[in-house]
């Protein structure tokens, strides 16, 4: 058995946790959200530089993971390289499914919902270039769908109409008229499927990354010699986070059965 650390800003990793325990029920998992420092979207390319590797680092020593999932598109697309760089383990980061819905896309019409930096980032317009030249792409970033999916994951019931005016402009015009495919660019957003679902003005094709990482994560370990698995059950690290009762209960429906909070 491996043990793999799954990192996110905050909740958004569970959706790739998900893919990952069905493909793999017996990885060991630990979690780190990093609640002090969400949301990653607004912050810039020379905050998250100089934030993550060091984290990551620190992480990798107290945690002695086998391999870290950076279960985060805006992090991935920013500071992959560095964060390779601190560790002494594999890392698989998540980047936007671009490939898979230009091939999907009948209309060759798409958009990539994401945090407000992910769409702005150069790796993105590179996979766009790489992988979807021929199709009309419509970039949209949204800071707003992060908090819903972090207040449905605390327990609270989302508002349709909150989710409807978050993706409205992927509707909009020309483009969203013949819009067909989706790329959820941002690990929070399959959390909130059924809301997306419900609040879109028709039917489109949603793609997210969870399944393809969670088959590349396993594929790394296949070629590992693994280290011992922590003997403490499967823990939730929150960075500056508070470990309320719904959280910890949230957790639990996820695997994690104990629920720490870390202070940065
Ligand atoms: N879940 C993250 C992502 O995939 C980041 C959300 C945020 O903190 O803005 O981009």
């Amino acid at each position: 058995m491996a043990h793999a650390l799954v990192f996110d800003s905050g909740v958004g990793g569970l959706s790739v946790v998900e893919e990952l325990r069905k493909i793999a029920p017996d990885l060991y998992l630990s979690y780190v959200a990093d609640d002090e420092f969400r949301p990653y979207g607004d912050k810039t390319e020379a905050q998250l530089k100089s934030r993550l590797p060091g984290l990551l680092q620190t992480l990798c020593l107290m945690l002695k993971p086998d391999i870290i999932v950076m279960a985060c598109n805006t992090a991935s697309t920013t500071a992959l390289a560095e964060i390779r760089d601190a560790v002494s383990v594999p890392v698989v980061g998540v980047v936007p499914a671009i490939k898979p819905a230009a091939e999907q896309s009948q209309t060759k019409t798409i958009a990539v919902l994401g945090t407000p930096g992910t769409v702005r980032r150069r790796y993105v317009d590179q996979l766009i270039a790489d992988f979807a030249s021929g199709c009309d792409v419509r970039l949209h970033g949204s800071t707003e769908l992060v908090n819903l999916a972090e207040q449905k994951l605390s327990g609270t019931e989302i508002m349709i109409a909150s989710v409807q005016s978050e993706i409205a402009p992927l509707f909009a015009g020309k483009t969203g008229a013949s819009l067909d495919t989706i790329v959820l660019a941002c690990t929070h957003f399959p959390l909130l499927q059924n809301e997306l679902a419900a609040a879109s003005p028709k039917n489109v094709t949603w793609i997210d990354s969870g399944n393809a990482i969670a088959r590349r994560t396993l594929s790394i370990l296949q070629g590992l010699k693994h280290t011992k698995i922590p003997s403490h059950p499967a823990t939730a690290f929150l960075i500056g986070g508070q470990a309320n009762f719904e959280r910890e209960v949230m957790f639990k429906t996820f695997g994690f059965e104990k629920v720490v909070t870390l202070k940065a």
